[in-house]
């Protein structure tokens, strides 16, 4: 929830008694001496950019105390040329006293930095939350500065009773240094750059554990970072996603890999303007434009630990309902909702499921939010009913930005949010005007408490006409086709900070609104970052309100804490071999930043798809959370059904086995919801130990037990595949694959995409329908793949699929599959009414070494069931098991 109060958290340092600590004095430098050539001498990958606002001369360079980079030192092209000596003043700890629940210091800076505006003492906090979380933030103690309103977990009283982590404070100059109890691993190091703290320039550096760090999006990058002196960059923006660009999200979390196998994770909550440097040291600076500096330190020590830590900070993400998993078409240019029509039609006539039909902008009257096209989709209403009556969904797009009304007509919603000020506005006061699809537009601000009650009413309203099941919201980074405003902007420090992150454009106004803007809760500036997760809330409550159900809204912009309210698709990419594979390091960053409804489009959005490219393409969208085959309008059309026989073919299979897995799914989102997991896994996450596993993403998982190995190439029908120690059973035909940590080449035709059943797991799965909602009547299946030792374990969530708070209501089941020594039995440890309406129809068991002679159901002898020597898998057939009731099959 937003804390439309933006009341500060009470700092810990005043009003206790606090005793004075020893200190760790360390006297390394004196403030305020021009740099000699001892302090200059530093490895290149240790140097730290002393001119990040311009490029400097010589002279210019070592007027702010710096060191130059001789023209003979110009080995390593991307170092900075102006750098840090050792000794460049920083600020110093004083005072440095231990709280009940922590340290709190007065830091000081004397000599002032070549940046406006030093604060010359600053706080520094530090909370041991929990025995895994450490929290520290360091701000003005004489001023409010702007914090993140989103809600964080409350302060503690008192220490936790043991901590995984030791703190220690270095005093002068000042720095944090934070390590692994059990390992003496260091953490964090802030000493390794001066920290910087001015109105508008936050930076502090960190070393880092090792070259493995994960996270800090959105951004177009492999699963793990290039440390090669990459500057990461956040200020969300719209635009077609390409390499070192700012994109639509802002993430600032990573994960990091300690040489031992061990992990930790950092998450700086902030939302200004920022730039993220990384360098070979391997070291990390923040360097932010506002705001406080508010960390987070998690210590796993398992990766997967580090992500539930992270969202115990920024909240599990919500359950979604069950037709949210199934698969949802889309593109921009259905010109009527008769074309529309047609489309869902062809989609059944090709018999490939199809759960969700969803609408671009073309079904709106001048691309305005709240109304649909009188001629063109005149009886949208009556377009919607059709497919419920198919038992089909239906979602929309709207947008955040409200088109002015044109001369002569009224436009109620704009009119009403006028009344009750709404809008972002400008330096008079008065609505910002921008440019969006309807033109002149103005934009809706999701700070004002009120500004979510006249959503949740437009939606209202329209949703009596017209019963739409989920929403997409777009363009909301904000975007604006013009700079600023149409107005232009202020000539003032927001729109013109000292120092401006490397963001497209070089400007913070491009293709947005003006930075010194106003919302409710603050300038533009410092909300920016989370202007779409703002509205992600506001649609998540008016959606839950108006329908009672599960909300499902799908967003662009998004910021940390987005998935408890939205899921996200991953913009407008081209459909290209290429993006494909970003596709996949995409997806999973949002499952570890705690937003795993998430997907891309398929097939591309941008450009025409091949057909070959769109096959290859559905197969790996298959297995993202959140499946989508989205087309821009002037490309050549790409719904299944325009392929051949055989495309359509392949499609359709892939299709069907998404659906078949739907129960196993769901599971995963159950257990992301109540504790922070993944539903799409990187193999990393699973397998820590093996450092092979660190940069692998061509492949992934499906929770713990389903591997996927897709081809990411053109024109090729085998892929190399990593597998991890152990045995994994090809989900199709059963055939065990067992591999030391090994590379395989597999055969993968046109039509294929390699899933394998991790050995150990029990997957529940179901007979595809041609929609979830069909599906969810079928009979149940499970699928055993037995371990080296026999043995295997899986679960089942289950409730009605669409209800609020089921899991919290106890209107659910969850049931425990175990095999081990030849038999397979339930455990129930959960039933509600839903579950007994299923039964378990049919059982593969992959791995059973000798042939069985006989099968036993709960005690009586199982004549259907087949052996299949090749691949040693047992079908166990026409089970009829009520699944919710104990049951026991054995075979000897
Ligand atoms: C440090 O603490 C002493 C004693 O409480 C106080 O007099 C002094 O003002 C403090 N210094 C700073 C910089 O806060
Ligand atoms: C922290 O980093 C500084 C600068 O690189 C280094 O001199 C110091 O030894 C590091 N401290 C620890 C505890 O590793
Ligand atoms: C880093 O980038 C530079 C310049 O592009 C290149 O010469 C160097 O090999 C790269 N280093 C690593 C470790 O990749
Ligand atoms: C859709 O098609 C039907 C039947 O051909 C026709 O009667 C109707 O007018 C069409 N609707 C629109 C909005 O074009
Ligand atoms: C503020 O916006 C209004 C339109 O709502 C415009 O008329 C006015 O000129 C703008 N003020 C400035 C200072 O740009
Ligand atoms: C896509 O295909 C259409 C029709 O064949 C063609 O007119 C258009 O130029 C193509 N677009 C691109 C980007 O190649």
């Amino acid at each position: 929830m937003l804390d439309f109060s933006h009341e500060r958290k009470k700092s810990g340092c005043k009003n206790i008694s606090c005793r004075l600590l020893l200190l760790f004095l360390l006297f390394t430098s004196c403030f305020g001496e021009a740099p000699g050539p001892s302090q200059c001498l530093l490895e290149p990958e240790h140097r730290f950019d002393c001119a990040p606002e311009k490029t400097l001369n010589k002279d210019e360079c070592e007027g702010r105390g710096c060191c130059y980079l001789t023209a003979s030192d110009t080995s390593d092209l991307k170092q900075p040329s102006c750098y840090y000596p050792t000794n460049y003043p920083s600020y110093k700890a004083v005072n440095v006293t231990s709280t009940e629940t922590g340290y709190c210091a007065t830091l000081l800076r004397s000599t002032k930095t070549f940046m406006p505006k030093d604060l010359m003492e600053l706080q520094l906090e530090v909370f041991f939350e929990t025995d895994s979380r450490l929290h520290f933030t360091i701000k003005n103690p004489n001023e409010n500065r702007y914090e993140v309103p989103i809600e964080t977990p409350p302060r503690v009283r008192s220490q936790p009773s043991t901590m995984q982590y030791d703190v220690k404070i270095i005093t002068d100059p000042f720095g944090l240094i934070i390590s692994r109890k059990s390992t003496g691993q260091i953490l964090l190091n802030t000493t390794m750059a001066p920290l910087l703290f001015a109105e508008q320039f936050i930076q502090i550096s960190t070393g880092l554990s090792s070259n493995f760090l994960y996270g800090l999006g959105e951004h177009l990058t492999s699963l793990n970072l290039d440390l090669n002196w990459t500057t990461l960059t956040f200020w969300n923006r719209g635009l077609v996603p390409r390499k070192d660009t700012n994109m639509y999200g802002t993430h600032p979390f990573y994960l990091a890999m300690e040489k031992d196998g061990l992990a930790h994770g950092v998450f700086l909550l902030n939302s200004n303007a920022m730039d993220i440097i990384l360098q070979p040291a391997p070291a990390l600076t923040w360097r932010t434009i506002g705001g406080i500096l508010d960390f987070y330190v998690f210590l796993g020590p398992e990766p997967k630990t580090v992500i539930k830590q992270y969202q115990d900070v920024i909240g599990y993400p919500f359950m979604p309902p069950y037709w949210g998993l199934g698969f949802h078409l889309c593109r921009w240019g259905y010109p009527s909702s008769n074309m529309t029509r047609e489309v869902v039609k062809k989609m059944r006539d090709s018999q490939i499921p199809l759960d969700v039909q969803w609408h671009d902008i073309d079904y709106m009257d001048k691309f305005l939010d709240f109304t649909y096209d009188p001629d063109n989709y005149g009886d949208f209403p009556e377009m919607v009913h059709e497919f419920h009556e198919m038992g089909m969904k239906y979602v929309l797009i709207l947008e955040p930005a409200l088109g002015l009304p044109q001369p002569g007509r009224t436009y109620l919603p704009y009119d009403d949010g006028l009344r009750r000020g709404i809008y972002v506005t400008n330096e008079t006061g008065q609505p910002l005007v921008g440019k969006v699809w309807p033109g002149l537009s103005v934009f809706v601000d999701f700070t004002n408490p009120e500004a979510h009650q006249w959503w949740y009413e437009m939606l209202k309203e329209f949703h009596d006409r017209v019963l739409f099941d989920g929403v997409w919201i777009d363009k909301n980074e904000p975007a604006n086709h013009g700079y600023g405003s149409v107005d232009n902007c202020p000539d003032n420090t927001l729109e013109n900070p000292p120092y401006v992150p490397k963001v497209v454009g070089d400007v913070l106004q491009a293709k947005t609104i003006c930075a010194s803007s106003h919302h409710h809760l603050s300038s533009h500036y410092n909300l920016h970052n989370i202007y779409g997760l703002t509205q992600a809330i506001a649609s998540y409550n008016a959606m839950m309100k108006i329908t009672g159900k599960r909300p499902f809204v799908i967003s662009r912009s998004t910021f940390s804490g987005h998935g408890r309210y939205a899921g996200h698709w991953t913009g407008d990419i081209r459909s290209t071999w290429e993006y494909l594979y970003y596709s996949i390091p995409a997806i999973l960053l949002f499952n570890i930043y705690g937003a795993p409804l998430v997907g891309t489009d398929i097939c591309g959005f941008l450009g025409n798809a091949t057909e070959e490219l769109c096959v290859r393409w559905h197969q790996v969208g298959a297995f993202y959370p959140f499946m989508r085959n989205h087309n821009t309008h002037d490309a050549t059309a790409q719904e299944p059904y325009v392929f051949s026989k055989e495309s359509q073919k392949a499609i359709r299979k892939v299709v069907l086995r998404r659906y078949m897995l739907l129960p196993y799914l769901y599971t995963l989102f159950h257990k992301a919801h109540t504790s922070g997991d993944t539903v799409a896994r990187p193999l990393f996450v699973e397998f820590p130990s093996d450092r092979n596993t660190w940069t692998i993403d061509r492949q992934f998982l499906w929770g713990e037990a389903l591997y996927i190995t897709p081809v990411l190439e053109q024109g090729k029908t085998e892929v190399k595949g990593y597998f991890p120690s152990g045995v994994w059973y090809d989900l199709v035909t059963g055939a065990g694959l067992e591999s030391k940590g090994e590379w395989f080449t597999l055969p993968t035709p046109l039509d294929a995409i390699n899933t394998h059943i991790r050995g150990g797991y029990i997957i529940p799965a179901q007979r595809p329908g041609m929609t979830t909602e069909e599906t969810r009547k079928n009979d149940l299946r499970l699928l055993v793949a037995l371990s080296a030792d026999g043995s295997a374990q899986g679960d089942l969530y289950w409730d009605d699929g669409d209800s609020l708070d089921t899991y919290k209501k106890g209107d659910y089941s969850m049931i425990l599959f175990k095999a081990q020594n030849k038999v397979l039995v339930n455990e129930i440890l959960h039933i509600n009414g839903e579950a007994e309406k299923l039964t378990l129809d049919y059982v593969a068991v992959c791995g059973v070494h000798a042939p069985p002679s006989k099968v036993l159901v709960n005690g009586a002898a199982w004549e259907d069931f087949k052996y299949m020597p090749g691949t040693k898998l047992l079908k166990i057939e026409k089970l009829s098991l009520p699944i919710g009731k104990k049951f026991e099959i054995k075979w000897s």
